[in-house]
Order: structure tokens, then sequence, then C-alpha cells
């Protein structure tokens, strides 16, 4: 799918200040080189997204992590070793050097070294850190696969590598590691007990007056149409209500009991956390493509194991209630 070609191609548009979509294992980046501020802010333009809101620098490897930071406490230390390359971003205080383009002007930057092939080749390829945010607009559902990316930008973007179907899904866990205690910024597929794990101690809840974060914005990973969640039996009869009356509705459902109406489009979701987690931002695409007043999701389990995908839904619920500022 990329060829050694397709990546050196990729590199020569980071080195000239270009943007470049990569894939990752857990939703495609909309990389630009982290040291050259205007091939970050191009990033920002593109998106749409406020400059205040810092980006993720990607490494290659764990090493690289000296060019960025200022001091790795042990407890990153211990979180790097075990889950680099992998779904992880560590917010650490930030090196001097570190472009304000990146971080929003804070004192810390976030640093993660992924594990999908294609982004280890391309970061391997290009030597340098690379800036990036998810590749979907502001405000709006990642993409999973390069056909979105394709769709959320059009033309916009120079080169797209075409890496398939991301694995996990969901973005990745967030932990910073800059104040005084280990604190969770954004849940991911790494849950909390395993960190704590890992650490040796338990993780503390963000700060009130930690960085803002726009993925932790309570409105985010939106789509477009009106989004619900809630229990199956409602889910029914709601679906039940509203095509009687007409009405388009869309619905995500745990519970494999489909219903027959006019105007209803159902998605069977996987019923265990990792699948459905895989499928969510490419399901929440379909549905609100297709053209309904309402999206329905049934609730997940509320336990531990399905919390970075209630964090995601609820925040997509916040999002398509109110859209103005995405
Ligand atoms: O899985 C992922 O993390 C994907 C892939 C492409 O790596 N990236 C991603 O980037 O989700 P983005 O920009 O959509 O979300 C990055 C999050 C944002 O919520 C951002 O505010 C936060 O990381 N962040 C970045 N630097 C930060 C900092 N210094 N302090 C606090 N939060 C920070
Ligand atoms: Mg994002």
């Amino acid at each position: 799918m990329v060829s050694e070609k397709d990546i050196e191609h990729a590199v020569a548009v980071l080195k000239s200040g270009g943007l470049v979509a990569f894939p990752t294992e857990t939703v495609y980046g909309l990389g630009a080189d982290a040291s050259n501020a205007d091939a970050v802010a191009k990033i920002f333009a593109v998106k749409g997204r406020p400059a205040s809101h810092p980006l993720i620098v990607h490494l290659a490897d764990g090493v690289q992590v000296a060019n960025w930071a200022r001091e790795v406490p042990e407890a990153a230390m211990k979180l790097a070793r075990k889950f680099w390359p992998g779904p992880l971003t560590l917010i650490l205080r930030r090196a001097r050097e570190v472009s304000d383009a990146v971080t929003g002007g804070q004192d810390t930057v976030a640093l993660r070294v992924p594990s999908h092939p294609v982004a280890l080749q391309l970061l391997g390829g290009f030597g340098g850190g690379i800036a990036a945010p998810s590749a979907n607009r502001h405000g709006r559902v990642s993409a999973t696969t390069a056909e979105h990316v394709r769709r959320e930008f059009g033309e916009a973007i120079e080169c797209v590598l075409d890496g398939g179907e991301t694995d996990v899904g969901i973005e990745s866990t967030i932990v910073d590691l800059s104040g005084t205690a280990p604190a969770l910024v954004r849940p991911g597929w790494i849950g909390p007990a395993e960190l704590q794990r890992v650490l040796g101690m338990p993780l503390a809840a963000p700060a009130g007056d930690a960085p803002r974060a726009p993925g932790t914005l309570a409105k985010h990973y939106a789509p477009q149409t009106p989004l619900i969640v809630m229990e199956f039996d409602l889910l029914m009869e709601l679906a039940a209500t509203l095509t009687r009356l007409g009405k388009r509705v869309a619905a995500l459902a745990m519970t494999d009991r489909r219903p027959v109406h006019e105007g209803l489009t159902w998605i069977t979701a996987p019923s265990e956390p990792a699948a459905y987690a895989h499928t969510l931002y490419a399901n929440l695409r379909e549905l609100d493509e297709a053209g309904c007043e309402m999206i329905l999701v049934e609730r997940p389990p509320q336990s531990a194991d399905w919390m970075a995908i209630n964090d995601r839904l609820t925040r997509a619920a916040a999002g398509s209630a109110a859209q103005d500022d995405t």
C-alpha cells in the first residue's frame, strides 16, 4: 500500500514545509515538521483549529525525547518503556527550543512514539519530530482510513499515505507528567488500571487549571447530525415513534435486535470494546452521512474497559447538540 518511494516523497514534502497525512495505530494524523513554525501553522489553517490548542509531537524512538523535553521524570521513563511504541502520549516540561506554534505557548510538550509501521517508516526517514493532530476538521470525528482523510480535506493536503484502516480506532491515552503527580488527561485504549500498575501509584484527576486540550473540550469528536446516547429500550421506543412520524432516524446499537421501520438506518456495533472502538468513527461517519435527523446510540456498559469509548460518545453527543464554535 505504501512503497519506499511514497515514504521518500512524504519525507521530501515534510522537509519542504508541507503537510503529510499518515496512519498511526490510533487514528490518522495530519503531520508537519515540528521544528518549522510556518509548517506547523499550516496544520492549524487546514484544520480550522484555534492556535492556542497544542499538538502532539511524534518521534521515531524514545531516545529523541531528550531533544523535546527538559525533564523526564522516572514515571515517564516507566510508561515509555512499557507502552512505546504505542497509543500513549506523555506531557512533559518542554525543552527551550520547542516552538510555541507546537505547544500553544505552554511550558509543556506532548510526545508520542506511535507503533504503526508506516508512521515509524516516515519518522525514521524524516529523522525529526512530526507535529500531528488527528486528521479531521476541528471538532469533528477523527479519520480512521485514508479515504476519510481525503473526504475531510480534499485537495488541501499534498500527501496522504494510505496505510489502511487504523487498528485501535480512537485517539491515544494522554498522561500529564509535568506536575507533581501523573494525571490522566484523555482516556484511551491503555486504561487507568494498566497505567497505575506500571506507575506503581494512583493517577490524579487532571488539575482544574490544566492547560486546555481540545480533545478534552466537552464538545468534540462530533458528527453533524444530533446524537443522543441512551438505553436500548428507549432507543427502540424512540426509533419506532420517530419513524412513525415520518422522520429518518439512525441507530448504533450493540444489542442485535434490529427492528423494521421505514426510514431507519441501523448499525449493529460489536459488543466487545476493542472491536467497538476500532469501528466507532467509521460507524459514526456512515450514520452521519445517511441523511437522518438524529443518531440514537445504545449506551455501552459503564465499566472501566469502556471508559475511553464512553468518553468519546459523551463528547460526540455534546458536540452535536451545540455546533456553533467547532
Ligand atoms: O492518537 C492520537 O493521539 C492522535 C494521533 C494522530 O497521534 N493524535 C491526536 O491529536 O489525537 P489531537 O491534536 O487531535 O489531540 C491531541 C491532544 C489535544 O487534546 C491537545 O490539546 C493535547 O493533546 N495536548 C497536546 N499538547 C498538550 C500540552 N502541552 N498540554 C496539554 N494537552 C496537550
Ligand atoms: Mg483530534
